[in-house]
């Protein structure tokens, strides 16, 4: 089956008990046992429950792994595959990370003796020169959030493979729609299923696929020794939101698309970071690995802070907030926002500047869309 029929039909589907064509909300923390030491495949829904189990087949079959856990949010997942690891060992990390997994690294697993080197990941000789007798794991954001920066799938589990470390990428931004990591070989993969997953901002999620027996087990036993799995209920909405990611993400495109090639012809706008763009340095690696470019653009505005503040101020539709991947176009600040957790001269020396700002391009009409950030970019 295709994608768009996987997204639809994955799991016990209808309902085994009634023929139910929504997949029911087991809402039971527990499952009573049929005799001593039996059940009927379930026993404690921290553990399993079957709502969650028809997220977790869907995900790992969009993704094109062997297993899927569904998390209370996407940190929680991050949390648990971080934990796959122990102290001292080391982890080479893109530098332009979700600024909530940064501060995870910095700010909580490097206390208990976890190490990190942030690295641009464009370079195959700047990740070898990274590589310590104690380094075990890559982890890879591609397209990056915020600077859409593009990761070379090719190169990196070529070298992983050569040294013996375990690939772990987070697709959030692109989704199995776009990008299927497993194709190139990664190991593991997660998601905040809060994003485009699920897709109308009204749930937290995560997620985590994995590709070999070894790590189904050890994710299944992190996940239920520290308590990280989603509520029933939530599985059912990002089980609703993935049977119209197809149909959704290809719409994000357009409107992305309309609005990076808007952006990038207009005066008041320094730079534009796009991976569609062919003005992108990562636009060839992305049109080789990726079957769309995704729904977000970030871009810098011409001007220091008053400037940022009246564009922000002036727009109508795009609301000014966190998160991303819902119909709603979303408008954010990463500095003062969703980076905020990152300090600043680490910032500086990615590249996210006060001028940086992050657009989840919605599922609303374009000329709308274009209007607004029209209004917005005016001069005052
Ligand atoms: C790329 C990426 N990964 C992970 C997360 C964390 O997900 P959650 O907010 O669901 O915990 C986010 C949240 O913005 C994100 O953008």
């Amino acid at each position: 089956m295709k994608f768009e029929t996987l997204a639809i039909h994955t799991g016990e589907r209808p309902d085994k008990a009634f023929g139910a064509v929504s997949v029911p909300i087991y809402q039971t923390s527990t499952f009573a046992f049929k005799d001593v030491g039996k059940t009927k495949g379930y026993d404690y829904s921290r553990t399993a429950n079957p709502t969650r189990k028809v997220l977790e087949d869907t995900i790992a079959k969009l993704e094109g792994g062997q297993a899927g856990f569904a998390f209370a949010t996407g940190m929680a997942a991050e949390t648990t595959a971080i934990h796959l690891l122990k102290a001292g060992d080391h982890v080479i990390s893109g530098d332009d990370i979700y600024g909530g997994t940064f501060r995870l690294f910095q700010d909580v697993m490097h206390k208990f003796g976890l190490e990190f080197t942030y690295l641009r990941m464009n370079s195959r000789q700047r990740i070898e020169e990274a590589i310590r007798p104690n380094t075990k794991m890559l982890w890879l954001e591609t397209p990056s959030n915020p600077l859409l920066n593009i990761i070379d799938l090719e190169m990196a589990v070529d070298i992983a493979r050569k040294h013996n470390l375990m690939t772990v990428i987070d697709n959030t931004f692109a989704t199995p729609y776009f990008l299927r990591p497993i194709d190139y070989g990664i190991d593991l993969v997660v998601h905040s299923t809060t994003k485009y997953l699920n897709g109308h901002c009204d749930v937290l999620g995560g997620a985590v696929v994995t590709t070999t027996n070894e790590l189904t087990e050890k994710v299944q036993f992190l996940l239920n020794a520290m308590g990280t799995p989603a509520s029933p209920f939530d599985c059912w909405l990002v089980l609703r939101g993935i049977e119209t990611l197809p149909v959704r993400m290809k719409q994000h495109e357009a409107n992305a698309f309309a609005i990076a090639n808007f952006l990038e012809g207009h005066p008041a706008v320094k730079k534009v970071f796009y991976p569609g763009l062919e003005s992108h340095p990562g636009h060839d690696i992305a049109r080789r690995q990726m079957k769309g470019f995704g729904g977000m653009v970030s871009f810098e505005i011409n001007g220091g802070t008053e400037k940022v503040n009246s564009f922000l101020k002036r727009l109508n539709i795009f609301a000014l907030a966190e998160s991303l991947g819902g119909p709603a176009s979303l408008v954010a600040h990463p500095a003062t926002m969703t980076h905020v957790s990152m300090p600043e001269e680490h910032r500086k020396k990615v590249g996210i500047t006060k001028a940086t700002i992050r657009l989840s391009t919605g599922l609303e009409n374009i000329d709308d869309l274009i209007k607004d950030l029209r209004r917005g970019l005016e001069p005052s």
